[in-house]
């Protein structure tokens, strides 16, 4: 499928769920965010129609993100049924890998091919700052099962202020580089005031060649990021969800007053 300035979309990100065992500086507010009611959030039924259409019609590439994807109940056997599409080349997860030690090797046996874990820093009292709640022992145990399980190839996600070469994320990248990681620096972004940058090492915020839909865990299609735009497949159907998602794609990000990372997926 194509959008309406003939970007090719080939790549679906899914929120399975707006909750997260952690509670970064930079994506959550301190005092804690209203989580969705149960029934807002989209079953595996409703996922897994959004999935097929769009894999009907040219997604090849589907990323499941959160919230943290692991809190998710039952989230095993969705990967299980996503995996059954053959057309599906890339099928791979954001996690922030608390819980891999627990579903790493599941992940794998159900068609998960790899994983993209944050990792900001592995300074503890740095890590202990932006997540507020997190054990940075527990995610570098989380790392080091993934890789055994052979979630390759292993991408780290660390989140910068200003650049990357502040000592955080030159650490971060010694320890990419020591266990064969790939690390991608993204620059800290703010939804509401606009400010997004390019990922070093990925293509997240290059609009021109952007290729992305977005699905949220209550069942908003999302062209972009950086935009209030929103399609509830509930209210339109997946099909005209798809068309209208595609049909006002923007041309380039702007501003997202009323999203959030952690329930629009980072
Ligand atoms: N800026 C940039 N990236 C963010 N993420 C969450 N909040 C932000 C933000 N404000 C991304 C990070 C993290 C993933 C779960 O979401 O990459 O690793
Ligand atoms: Fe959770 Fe990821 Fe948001 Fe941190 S950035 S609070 S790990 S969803």
């Amino acid at each position: 499928m194509f959008d309406c300035f003939n970007r090719k979309i080939n790549y679906l990100r899914i929120s399975v769920t707006d909750r997260c065992n952690l509670r970064c500086t930079y994506c959550m507010p301190a005092e804690g965010v209203k989580m969705l009611a149960r029934k807002d959030i989209l079953s595996f039924d409703e996922i897994l129609e959004v999935v097929d259409y769009g894999v009907k019609n040219g997604i090849t590439k589907v990323r499941i993100t959160g919230g943290e994807p692991l809190v998710r109940k039952g989230i095993v056997s969705l990967i299980s049924q996503i995996a059954l599409y053959k057309e599906i080349e890339d099928l791979a997860m954001t996690t922030n890998a608390i819980l891999l030690p627990e579903f790493a090797d599941d992940l794998v046996k159900a068609g998960l091919q790899r994983v993209n874990i944050s990792l900001d820093t592995l300074n503890e009292e740095n890590f202990n700052k932006t997540t507020r709640i997190g054990d940075l022992n527990a995610v570098l145990r989380g790392i080091e099962v993934a890789k055994k399980a052979g979630l390759n190839p292993i991408k780290l996600n660390c989140v910068i202020k200003k650049s990357s070469d502040s000592s955080d994320a030159q650490t971060v990248a010694k320890f990419a580089k020591k266990n064969a990681f790939e690390v991608r620096f993204i620059p800290e972004m703010n939804l509401g005031k606009g400010e997004f940058g390019i990922v070093e090492g990925g293509d997240g915020g290059n609009c021109s060649i952007c290729n992305r839909l977005r699905l949220t865990a209550n069942g908003q299609l999302k062209p972009c990021l950086f935009n209030d735009l929103s399609y509830n497949i509930r209210q339109l159907g997946v099909q005209q969800a798809y068309n209208n998602a595609l049909g006002n794609k923007p041309l380039t990000g702007q501003k997202n007053k009323t999203g959030n990372f952690y329930n629009i997926g980072g």
